[in-house]
């Protein structure tokens, strides 16, 4: 932690947004933010009542905010709909016609769907899961390439007041079937398969594999998108165009309680399988609502695109119910942004005029990688605000990023949240702030974060950094882990008592800016994926020839961290390169492709302490490649096994 405040440090220029941004901005002045922001912790209900109103209501909440950390409850006694918010609202007026979808396939076909066509497709699939028995509260697994089904089937899915529990097309089979069973999904939603880097991901297949293992599983959707043939079972599969022809295209939202289930989402912790986190639909209609609209001062002539995948928390607030509550026209790309060249995304910008560009550290610096004459063969000239979310951003890729994509002109946001947030908590706003790179920035109205030492009192010198904690409940924070109230609390809410610890560290400056340090619980960051080490080393014992292995982060350049396993051998099997590369793809087979380790190290031992905890702390500066290591090793059971694994490389 302390070398990456080192470097962080020798950045110390300060950007400011133009007068010409600040000028038409929804927020422009600093003072205005002080002054919301005040008011926001003063007085919540008022503030989030007020902002409450912009959002269409079944019945009025007779209450903003009862009780606390860690049960709070969000605008009690409202019902509304997050599908009609985000679509019949706008097809009452002349949005009715704006694009809502730009979608780009990989192979390059296009579809663009206005808030019209999106209300009436939408009402048309939630007629289908009706007809499949789906009820108000039932789950729904979605299982898609990023293409608008993957939307159609979210809102139709909470139209009715089922729940969704979307599954990233990059996971696994196996991976698959233990989301779908934690949810006790009645349906899956799937397609025969997605492009990514001019491939295909065989999603049925892998669907087929998981329901072998996933009883609860009455029926499967499959939207047609390669044509590649793929078994049907009859009874159980079915096409989702088939289905689609026979519905009708009216299907009135049903009125949700604000504290009842939008979704789960399931993410890694440093404990154990995923956890199912469960938002909820009032707070988080309302927090994704406005942070869209301030965040990234959107506006109804944007075009805006997120470049995450709908399977992540990033894709669900800032691609699907964010933007479409605000009736923006929203880019959707299905595939690689190297394929077929590095400049695929540029292209995009050109061609529909995207104003608002959203993507990840990882990507920037991969574009970084491949070289500045890729964007420089596009004008770019229609971007005019840019966000980074997922990791932290170092200030080489930020400067980057803000010369050669934003030519110097568009001000970064760079979002701090978190899957169990469900919106951004920390950023600069565009019209308002001076950036400092490598800083997320300050907190977005009603959050209210400390950094607090291992005891649980605020640092000292917030420059030193610490524990980062939230104080106050926010309107969309997660309101359990799906099925284990018990983890929930034990997760977020013991370490700290009373407030929601986040596993990050971070540290503050004078100017009340928070730079987020990463993780200091046993969760890796690759390349702006979430993944436990323990869900990696319980992957790694599962195969035969593994006792023992240990799993740490190595800084990676690009990936920001990159999976290190030290791994030790049960008797009769012998290390070789051949076992390495075996054991790298039985991971990706049990998690993902996102989960492949980078490399594996054998070894007789891994270092433990005395009463038999492994010694991370050693592994990953033995993984990082340092001769010296450094702190106390006086607690390690046997002082000769660092030698060793320092051979070992
Ligand atoms: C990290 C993604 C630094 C952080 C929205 C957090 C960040 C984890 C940033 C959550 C950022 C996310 N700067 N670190 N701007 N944004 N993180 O649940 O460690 O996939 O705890 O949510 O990503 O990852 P998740």
């Amino acid at each position: 932690m302390q070398e990456r405040i080192e470097a962080l440090l020798k950045e110390e220029r300060v950007f400011y947004p133009s007068e010409e941004f600040k000028r038409q901005a929804h927020i422009k002045s600093e003072e205005e933010y002080e002054r919301l922001y005040r008011e926001s912790l003063e007085d919540p209900e008022g503030f989030w009542g007020r902002v409450a109103s912009e959002l269409h209501w079944f019945e009025p909440p007779k209450k903003v905010l009862e009780g606390d950390l860690p049960h709070p409850k969000w605008f009690v006694g409202g019902r509304l709909n997050l599908s009609y918010n985000a679509l019949d609202r706008h097809v009452q007026t002349w949005r009715r016609n704006k694009a809502a979808l730009i979608w780009e396939g990989e192979p390059g076909e296009e579809r663009v769907l206005t808030y019209y066509d999106l209300w009436r497709e939408v009402q048309r699939f939630a007629n289908v899961l009706k007809r499949l028995g789906v009820r108000k509260g039932d789950r729904v697994t979605i299982y898609l390439p990023m293409i608008p089904e993957a939307v159609i089937a979210m809102l139709a899915t909470v139209r009715i007041g089922a729940v969704h529990s979307v599954v990233f097309g990059g996971f696994s089979a196996s991976a698959l079937a233990e989301r779908i069973k934690d949810a006790e999904a009645k349906v899956l939603i799937t397609a025969d398969g997605g492009y990514r880097r001019g491939g295909i991901v065989p999603l049925k297949q892998n669907a087929d594999e998981a329901l072998q293992d996933a009883p609860s599983v009455q029926h499967v959707v499959v939207v047609r998108r390669t044509g590649e043939e793929v078994p049907m079972l009859p009874g159980r599969d079915h096409w989702w165009h088939e289905l689609m022809e026979a519905a009708s295209d009216r299907c009135e939202a049903e009125p949700m309680e604000a504290e009842e289930p939008l979704f789960i989402l399931y993410t890694s912790g440093s404990t154990g399988k995923p956890k199912g986190v469960l938002h909820t639909t009032g707070g988080y209609g309302v927090y994704t609502y406005y942070t869209t609209k301030l965040i990234f001062d959107l506006k109804d002539e944007d075009v805006y695109w997120c470049t995450a995948d709908v399977g992540w928390i990033t894709g669900h607030s800032y691609i699907v119910y964010g933007p479409l509550m605000n009736g923006a026209t929203v880019v959707m790309y299905e595939g690689a942004p190297n394929w077929p060249e590095p400049d695929r995304f540029w292209r995009i910008v050109d061609k529909y005029g995207v104003t608002i560009l959203y993507t990840a550290p990882t990507a920037i610096r991969s574009f970084m990688k491949w070289g500045e004459q890729w964007p420089l063969k596009h004008r770019l000239d229609s971007l005019r605000l840019l966000g980074s979310v997922g990791e932290p951003i170092n200030p080489e890729a930020w400067l980057w990023y803000y010369r050669v994509i934003g030519k110097g002109r568009c001000p970064i946001v760079d979002t701090w949240w978190q899957t169990e947030t469900g919106g951004i908590m920390i950023t600069t706003l565009p019209g308002v702030h001076p950036m400092k790179p490598g800083h997320a920035g300050k907190p977005f109205f009603g959050v209210k974060p400390e950094i607090l030492d291992a005891e649980g009192k605020p640092v000292q010198n917030p420059e030193e950094g610490g524990h980062l904690v939230i104080e106050r409940p926010w309107p969309s924070m997660l309101r359990t882990v799906w099925g284990d109230p018990d983890r929930f609390i034990k997760q977020y809410f013991s370490q700290h008592p009373g407030k929601y610890f986040t596993g990050d560290g971070a540290k503050r400056d004078a100017d009340g800016y928070y730079m987020i340090l990463g993780r200091v619980d046993d969760v890796l960051n690759v390349a702006g994926h979430r993944l436990g080490t323990m869900e990696l080393e319980s992957a790694l014992v599962a195969h035969p020839a593994v006792a023992e292995a240990a799993v740490v982060g190595r800084p990676d350049p690009i990936k920001g961290e990159a999976i290190v396993a030290f791994v030790t051998l049960k008797e009769g099997f012998a290390p070789s390169d051949a076992l390495k590369d075996e054991l790298k793809a039985h991971v990706a087979k049990l998690i993902g492709p996102i989960a492949r380790p980078d490399e594996v190290r054998f070894t007789d031992a891994l270092p433990k302490t005395r009463s038999g905890k492994i010694m991370r702390r050693l592994l990953r500066q033995i993984a990082a490649g340092e001769q010296e290591i450094k702190g106390d090793t006086s607690t390690l059971e046997d002082q000769r096994v660092v030698e060793k694994l320092k051979e070992g490389a």
